[in-house]
């Protein structure tokens, strides 16, 4: 059995995903066993305790700007947590590259648009569908991809794309690209695990 860490920072919806899908069998071999949220008191927490995973809060408020104290923070809870496979679900810290180095080809993170548009430092949450709604794009979408050290740089695993209608806001693009989302993590974890 492979266990699974999801590290996040919000809503959880990608979370939400993951564990239903866990539900439904769809990785038998992997487990999610911890979730670590960057934040105390997001709406992610509340949906793994609801599931009895193990949560843990390292917050990025109480070491910025110690990118790497925070980061071995988090790879410490990591490898006392036995995880085999980290998943980046709406995770919004770029961490040290100790901790990606430590876990190769095993940490992926989705990301809510085509990469390679639209992504590396400071493309994050809706700032990625301001720009993709500011260049006039007709197709966006959602990635999955390994982590490795160049911010949103690794292997791409999945891609699913939407196509951006002429009233889009960046809340309506967001919203269609969650669904996808939604439908390639869990995917991507079934085909790791
Ligand atoms: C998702 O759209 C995810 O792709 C994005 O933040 C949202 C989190 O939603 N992640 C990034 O922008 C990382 N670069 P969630 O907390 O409901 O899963």
């Amino acid at each position: 059995m492979k266990n699974i860490a999801v590290l996040v920072s919000g809503g959880g919806t990608n979370l939400q995903a993951l564990i239903d899908a866990e539900k439904r069998s769809e990785f038998p071999s992997g487990r999610l066993s911890l979730v670590i949220s960057s934040k105390a008191d997001v709406y992610a927490l509340e949906r793994a305790v609801n599931n009895n995973i193990k949560t843990a809060v390292v917050s990025w408020a109480d070491f910025k700007p110690d990118r790497k104290a925070f980061s071995q923070e988090i790879l410490k809870l990591l490898k006392e947590n036995n995880i085999d496979l980290v998943v980046y679900a709406g995770f919004m810290i770029i961490l040290d590259e100790c901790v990606c180095t430590a876990f190769p080809n095993r940490m992926i993170n989705v990301h809510p648009s085509l990469i390679p548009a639209f992504s590396g430092e400071g493309f994050y949450g809706l700032k990625v569908h301001e720009a993709a709604l500011a260049r006039g794009v007709k197709l966006s979408g959602a990635t999955v991809h390994f982590v490795n050290e160049i911010c949103d740089g690794g292997e791409i695993i999945l891609q699913k794309a939407v196509e951006v209608k002429d009233d889009d806001t960046p809340e309506t693009l967001q919203a269609r690209i969650m669904e996808v989302e939604r439908e390639i993590l869990p995917k991507a974890v079934k085909l790791l695990v």
